[in-house]
């Protein structure tokens, strides 16, 4: 029989390397990871059975790894480890999920007591899980990049939706992807060998718009010159993607709703309506419920289009996305330009994370393509950034506008250190102590904030570990 396969993930390749080469020793087949988010992706690739991993991490962090983890993979156990335990953690690293809880230093001997149990308990739980469904079409909708469980959870619906012939109502802030789960839907559905024909009903004319959808005969209208068909009959058999519906004037709203109504549509200066089989699905970045209850969108029409509502979450909520898809725009980006940017430092990371990205996914897209072609190469640091990117959080932790130089001068070197002091001091109270995180809290390497420390004979007033 094939010996299980574990996954270590630790950003300290000491201990990972450590723990890696105990396993391997006793017969398991170890594979590594650097960070949460790397382990996500190791997962699936190395087809694990068990993934040990450390809490303090950057990027995605041991508890919201095993958070994400469980919602796809739940049969996977986990066993984590930490020099930092409080009871609060254990019980969330056990709500999320987490098998075992180890604190640090741990006896190898220890370790291995519990993954021989964890991987009992593995092979207990693979049995029931492998009858349930899971994300089948995950490849299909690979272009869509998230593994928030807002996003986990909207996979699902869409691929539960895209079976089915309902109209979907798409709503959602401009630049979250509405446009890109609509085809997704398209794509997954038996209708995915027709057309998908989308159309922008705020970029035409009012008065043009209803023959663009329906259609007209020749000399229905001065202009036109020849029967031409609508988008409806373009997207028969296949999906009508109805773009920005919020900004359908009242008298095609009617329209529309009789063709949804009956399925047919009467084309401009036509004498008979014709029978189409389309699928609509329909997007706003408006809020029509607002606008139902102002009177300026239809009810009917809205609860017609709304048989499946779809709502896509702004970008600042989905948390670990936003790293995800600065990674995956640097290596399209990198790719396509031919360019050599090597990726983001921590502090570029810690600004973009902590960024409420109005223009949502659309904005970082264009903010990474920019980058890319200013960089060339090398390191995206903070100085690269653009100055709005950047104000806000150098601002808070400056407060420029409080400083003042007095009239008969000052020390700038005894002003900065104490800066200095001061933020460190914050810094290990707020990581209760802990140097590691302390120094994450701070973008410094351990041994640099360790080193401060001794020369400048700093004391925090609580317990320091390591
Ligand atoms: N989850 C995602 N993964 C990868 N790319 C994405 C994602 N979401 C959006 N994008 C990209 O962001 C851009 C904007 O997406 P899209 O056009 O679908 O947004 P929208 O919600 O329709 O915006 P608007 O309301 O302004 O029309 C596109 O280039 C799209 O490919
Ligand atoms: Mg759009």
């Amino acid at each position: 029989m094939e010996s299980p396969k574990i996954l270590i993930a630790d950003d300290d390749k000491k201990t990972r390397d450590f723990v890696a080469a105990f396993l391997s020793y006793k017969g398991y087949q170890v594979f590594q990871a650097f960070d949460g988010q790397d382990a996500l992706q190791k997962v699936d690739l190395h087809d694990v059975q068990m993934v040990i991993t450390d809490i303090m991490m950057p990027r995605v962090n041991g508890l919201e790894f095993i958070k994400q983890l469980k919602s796809i993979r739940p049969d996977i156990v986990t066993i984590a480890y930490s020099a930092f335990a409080n009871f609060e953690m254990t019980a969330n690293l056990l709500k999320a999920g987490a098998f075992f809880y180890l604190e640090k230093p741990f006896n190898l001997e220890e370790l291995e007591t519990h993954v021989k149990r964890g991987l009992e308990h593995q092979a207990l739980q693979s049995k029931s899980f492998r009858s349930k469904p899971c994300i089948k079409n995950r490849a299909l909708l690979n272009n869509i990049i998230g593994e928030s469980e807002k996003m986990l959870s909207l996979f699902e619906m869409v691929e539960k939706v895209a079976g089915s012939d309902s109209t979907v109502l798409i709503q959602g802030e401009s630049g979250t992807g509405k446009e890109l789960v609509a085809r997704a839907i398209h794509d997954l559905s038996t209708r995915l060998e027709k057309n998908f024909v989308a159309v922008n009903c705020a970029a035409i004319p009012d008065e043009l718009l209803e023959s663009e959808l329906f259609g007209h005969v020749k000399g229905s209208f001065t202009g036109a010159v020849a029967t031409r068909i609508g988008r409806f009959e373009m997207a028969d058999k296949g999906t009508l993607f109805l773009d920005e519906i919020g900004d359908m004037k009242a008298n095609l709203q009617v329209k529309l709703l009789r063709v949804l109504q009956n399925r047919e549509v009467e084309p401009v200066g036509a004498t008979r309506s014709k029978k189409v089989d389309v699928r609509i699905i329909a997007a706003t970045n408006q809020n029509l419920e607002q606008m139902v209850s102002s009177k300026s969108f239809r009810e009917d029409l809205y609860y017609r289009l709304s048989v499946i509502p779809i709502t896509l979450p702004p970008l600042r909520e989905r948390g670990t996305d936003i790293a995800l898809l600065l990674n995956h725009f640097l290596e399209r980006f990198n790719k396509g330009k031919q360019s050599k940017v090597q990726g983001f430092d921590r502090q570029v990371m810690e600004i973009l994370t902590h960024y409420d990205w109005p223009g949502n996914v659309r904005e970082l897209e264009n903010l990474v393509e920019r980058m890319v072609i200013i960089k060339g190469s090398g390191l995206i640091t903070a100085s690269d950034l653009p100055e709005k990117y950047r104000s806000g959080k150098a601002a808070s932790v400056l407060r420029s506008d409080e400083i003042t130089l007095p009239d008969d001068g000052f020390c700038l070197n005894s002003a900065v250190e104490e800066f200095e002091n001061k933020l460190i001091l914050q810094a290990l109270q707020k990581s209760r102590g802990n140097k590691k995180e302390a120094a994450e809290l701070l973008n410094l390497k351990r041994t640099t904030l360790i080193e401060k420390l001794k020369k400048k004979k700093l004391v925090y007033d609580g317990v320091l570990n390591q």
